[in-house]
């Protein structure tokens, strides 16, 4: 199967993938001996089309239903009807002709995110989506995400993603919007799924949940787990999508933050409890927290700390979740990165091992390579001006 590292950004928030070897490692180690994929912590799915392509059954589960909806819409079965049937034109007429009051608004500034009067326009147009098609509804709600963040008040947010290129207010008229986001929808299908052959892909092999990894409750069992949590760098992923998070949460999705891993937002964790717990799974883990307590300016249970204890905590408390899935003979693979703390590393590859270990699971590095950042970007790619400072690992757990 052709390797596919060309990156489609959907959302201005994609700012990063997998680097080729990863893709590598999974087309050749992973995916021939495996039958039944589960992805917890899914994200952007980036691994989908090899799973339909190659036959395998997969199932993704995110916290965020902004990627549950997205990544719907990426399955070939949909991409199959998109390309080759009008359903791309009906839907972009048909959304063309829901959001036109749109554009008899103006940009607002405002502390919420979307203005009530955009709000009722996209949410009508959502309900209205919803009685057409399997597949048109698909393929059209995704559009719909894609069109949010354009029509998404400038606020007093603090993020300074809104007031990126490509983020939101671009000042564009709901043809063009919509029209560009299918087209980005028609380049992804292209460069995915170009060489594919229908008779070729198994249509009912994904599935797709949203929920707390930790709580994940599937009634099925698989007999591999590749996944990726996101990573121990306090960058929050619920602010990533704050603006179709909104939109989303007034549809009524759950749409909360305190349950996604890695969040920074930590004013309700109360560490002690939690440290005990790590104590018990990862001493190595521990023994890093205590540090990062020691170098914090108050002694006892300072923003750091409680941010690393949370995190630790709920990836290990994840972990022993999600591994009650595993068949016998399974295996589990997690993509994690290393930090630094103050000039102390946090090497995450070593605390799982050290957490399986203690398990009486055998576990080791399977792969590891150097990525860089290049402003605020995490970059995957080989530039040597760059210097590269953060440890990509693949773990491998054997059960
Ligand atoms: C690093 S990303 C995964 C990247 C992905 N493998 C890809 O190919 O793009 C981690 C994902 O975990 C999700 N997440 C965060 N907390 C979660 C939780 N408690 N349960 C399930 N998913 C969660 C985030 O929404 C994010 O999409």
């Amino acid at each position: 199967m052709k390797i596919q590292t060309r990156k489609i950004k959907l959302l201005p928030t994609e700012y990063s993938s997998f680097r080729p070897e990863i893709h590598e490692f999974f087309l050749e180690r992973v995916l021939p001996k495996s039958q039944k994929i589960l992805d917890p912590w899914a994200g952007h799915a980036s691994f989908l089309p090899y799973f339909e392509l190659g036959g395998v059954s997969a199932h993704f589960n995110d916290i965020l239903p902004i990627h549950y909806f997205l990544n719907q819409a990426k399955t070939f079965h949909v991409a199959d009807s998109v390309l080759h049937s009008n359903l791309g034109i009906i839907a972009k007429h048909h959304l063309i002709e829901l959001l036109a009051p749109l554009d008899n608004y103006k940009l607002t500034i405002s502390a919420k995110w979307m203005d009530d009067d955009i709000l009722n326009i996209f949410t009508q147009a959502w309900n209205e989506i919803d009685t057409s098609p399997e597949i048109l509804k698909i393929f059209s709600r995704a559009i719909v995400l894609l069109c949010v963040r354009p029509y998404c008040s400038i606020g007093d947010s603090l993020n300074p993603t809104w007031l990126k290129p490509g983020g939101m207010c671009t000042g564009e008229n709901v043809e063009t919007i919509v029209s560009s986001h299918i087209a980005k929808f028609h380049d992804f299908y292209d460069t995915v799924y170009r060489d594919v052959h229908p008779e070729k892909v198994n249509h009912n092999t994904i599935t797709f949940s949203l929920s707390d990894a930790e709580f994940i409750d599937l009634n099925d069992t698989f007999d591999t787990i590749f996944t990726s949590p996101p990573y121990c760098n306090r960058l929050d992923i619920y602010r990533l999508y704050n603006p179709e998070l909104a939109f989303l949460g007034a549809l009524g999705y759950n749409v909360s933050n305190p349950n996604i891993l890695g969040t920074n937002i930590i004013k309700d964790f109360e560490g002690n409890g939690e440290f005990t717990f790590i104590q018990s799974v990862s001493p190595q883990t521990a023994h890093f927290l205590l540090n990062v307590r020691r170098l914090g300016k108050r002694r006892e249970n300072n923003y750091y700390f409680r941010y690393h204890c949370r995190y630790y905590s709920k990836l290990f408390r994840s972990i022993l979740k999600f591994i009650g899935t595993l068949q016998s003979g399974g295996s589990l693979y997690i993509v994690v990165q290393d930090n630094r703390h103050r000039g102390e590393p946090i090497p995450t590859a070593e605390f799982l091992i050290d957490f399986f270990t203690g398990m009486g699971l055998k576990a080791q590095v399977l792969f590891e390579a150097l990525r860089h950042h290049l402003g605020k970007r995490n970059v995957s790619s080989d530039f040597p001006a760059i210097i590269k400072k953060h440890k990509e690992s693949i773990v491998g757990v054997e059960i």
